[in-house]
């Protein structure tokens, strides 16, 4: 990739089995000093066989080694969603009850050690969040959850602006490819990006910045990673704003 394009903030989780690879690149990236710790943003999540208090703390231990890292920017639990420990994969014959107080404990112990600076959920609904800040000595910071176009979840926007959760959005785009989305063909995201001569992918992240969360989108192509990145210098005027109120959503 040429230099000035490239992502700042690293996505990671134990069950996207990628820290390994990710720490050996960060390695080589301070080695060679093209960046500082510093001005990364690195996220990962515990995964849910890893509820209990005692696992949490292994958890973030075997992250941050595979990671090769002191600290993780943000620690997020992954789902509401408690499997037995030493268990993987999402198998209802491995589910239990979760406690998520017990866990946010143990969550709330790696802040106050500085492995975790900054602690959150992901995949949580307002009644969740709720239920979770009644009880929180440490707030969550962040809740990350799938937000786009045909999935917009304007109350749970409400809800965590409300009580100053930042938001953000996993699959901004749809996943292409993946999920059946039509996004980048929707005739609304499209007549936006004609009228704004912008591409579909732009319209539909500009509209995430613009419904006041981030934003995480993927991709291994440069062009696409370069493109993804102009969405900084102009914005969707509140008329054409209003249109996305007409996407179907995808539960609907
Ligand atoms: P690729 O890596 O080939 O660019 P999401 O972030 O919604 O999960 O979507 C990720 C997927 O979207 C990846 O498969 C990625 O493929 C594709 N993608 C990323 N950016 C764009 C873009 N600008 N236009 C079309 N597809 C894109």
């Amino acid at each position: 990739m040429s230099r000035g394009f490239g992502y700042r903030h690293i996505d990671c989780a134990s069950a996207y089995s990628n820290h390994a690879e990710i720490g050996s690149a960060l390695k080589k990236l301070f080695d060679d000093g093209l960046v500082k710790r510093e001005d990364l943003w690195i996220t990962s999540k515990l995964w849910c066989s890893d509820h209990a208090p005692e696992d949490v703390t292994k958890a973030l231990d075997k992250t941050l080694e595979e990671l090769q890292l002191e600290y993780l920017d943000l620690y997020l639990i992954h789902w509401p969603v408690r499997m037995n420990s030493g268990t993987f994969g999402l198998n209802k014959e491995y589910l239990e009850q979760p406690d998520i107080p017990r866990t946010w404990r143990a969550m709330e112990a790696l802040y106050d050690s500085g492995k975790a600076r900054a602690i959150g959920v992901s995949n949580f609904s307002s009644k969740k969040l709720q239920d979770l800040l009644d009880i929180a000595k440490v707030p969550h910071a962040v809740n990350q959850v799938e937000l786009h176009p045909q999935w917009q979840q304007p109350k749970l926007h409400a809800f965590c602006e409300s009580k100053g959760i930042h938001l953000s959005g996993y699959s901004p785009l749809g996943s292409p490819g993946m999920l059946k989305s039509d996004i980048l063909k929707n005739p609304v995201v499209l007549e936006i990006a004609e009228k704004l001569g912008k591409t579909p992918a732009q319209v539909a992240l500009k509209w995430g910045l613009q419904a006041g969360h981030s934003v995480l989108p993927k991709s291994t192509n440069e062009s696409r990673i370069k493109g993804n990145f102009d969405v900084f210098e102009w914005s969707i005027p509140e008329d054409l704003m209003a249109k996305f109120s007409e996407i179907k959503q995808a539960s609907s």
